[in-house]
């Protein structure tokens, strides 16, 4: 018999509408997720559109120097209010020229002086937060949500044992995407079972043996701590629940990190901002990248095929091994406790 830790998700709950919109509501509309780069809402009059699992947020520095955010929706009709990033006076609908203030107020509805009881003050922009922590940025629907720091708990210090985030520089922004389910994405990142199996080339660059490749579960993280094989150069693997990466590879500061989005129930969505030190060497970095994208190649079919064999609705569950798998287990558990909640 195996116990009910022991045992997966339901499979059917990776690939239904259902349980998708479930998620939205109780998971992405309530969680802080990497939304960009601090730098980019730096100055005042910035803004940045970007999104929480599907839900669209607008960050925004007021004239004041605050950092504020919202829902990028428009209260008129609904329209997504604005693309992009870059300096605004004030935030104007793409759709009848509803415009708001940088502090969410509705300053300005074109033709509304001809409704006898409209009154503007009733329909500001929604409240959302966003946070910085070094030169992240990250986003949470929910205002009322505990602060980033708090959330993140043990994770800076961690870090910081091995990189100083501070002193990172940002590279580039690279996009991809799966045909899985966002749970199965991220579930993959959680365990390196698959790592002597499917990844051959990160296995002979990283010792991968469970003895020395070291999984811990934390409340709103889990980590991965790994060493590359003959220099013992350390790197660092991090899930931010619920879909927020961060990868550091042993080697010369270098550092990953970005959201898992949900594009329907059976497509992912993602990007990793990379980041690394200042004077990084150009031949070091063409093998970095051919690496990862390798080991990203590699985890899309893998991914895929998970998708496909739990979509086929023929098996129920399957068995995690809490040896290998704990960290599955945790983030299953942290998933199941905020459906049910
Ligand atoms: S939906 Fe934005 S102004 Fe109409
Ligand atoms: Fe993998």
């Amino acid at each position: 018999m195996s116990s009910v830790d022991e045992l997966t998700l339901p499979f059917a709950w990776y690939s239904d509408e259902r349980t998708l919109r479930a998620e939205r509501a109780k998971i992405f509309a309530r969680s802080w997720q990497y939304g960009g780069r601090a730098e980019q809402v730096a100055d005042p009059g910035s803004f940045l559109a970007t999104e929480a699992g599907g839900i669209p947020i607008l960050v925004v520095r007021d004239r004041e120097g605050e950092l504020r955010a919202f829902l990028n929706v428009c209260r008129h009709r609904g329209a997504v209010l604005t693309e992009g990033a870059g300096r605004r006076e004030t935030i104007q609908c793409h759709y009848h020229a509803w415009t708001y203030d940088l502090d969410g107020s509705l300053r300005a509805a074109p033709r509304s002086d001809r409704e006898p009881e409209f009154d503007k003050a009733e329909w500001s922009l929604i409240p959302a937060r966003a946070d910085t922590w070094g030169p992240f940025l990250f986003v949470n629907p929910d205002p009322e949500a505990a602060s980033l720091l708090e959330y993140l708990g043990d994770l800076p210090e961690i870090l910081a044992r091995d990189i100083d985030i501070d002193a990172l520089v940002f590279h580039s922004r690279v996009e991809f995407g799966s045909d899985a389910n966002w749970k199965v994405v991220v579930e993959n990142f959680l365990e390196c079972y698959h790592c002597p199996t499917a990844h051959p080339s990160f296995s002979a660059a990283v010792d991968v043996n469970p003895d020395r490749y070291l999984l811990e579960a934390h409340p709103t993280f889990s980590a991965q701590y790994c060493q590359a094989r003959g220099t013992g150069e350390r790197g660092q693997f991090h899930l931010i629940y619920p879909n927020t990466d961060i990868n550091v590879f042993p080697g010369p500061p270098n550092l990953s990190i970005g959201p898992t989005l949900a594009n329907g129930p059976g497509r992912t969505e993602r990007y990793l901002d990379y980041f690394f030190g200042p004077d990084v060497d150009e031949g070091w970095l063409r093998e970095f990248f051919e690496l990862d994208e390798q080991v990203g190649r590699e985890d899309t079919a893998l991914v895929e095929s998970v998708h496909r064999g739990m979509a086929s609705g023929m098996l129920d569950r399957g068995r995690l091994l809490l040896s290998s798998e704990p960290l599955l287990a945790a983030f299953q558990r942290w998933v199941e406790a905020r459906l049910a909640g």
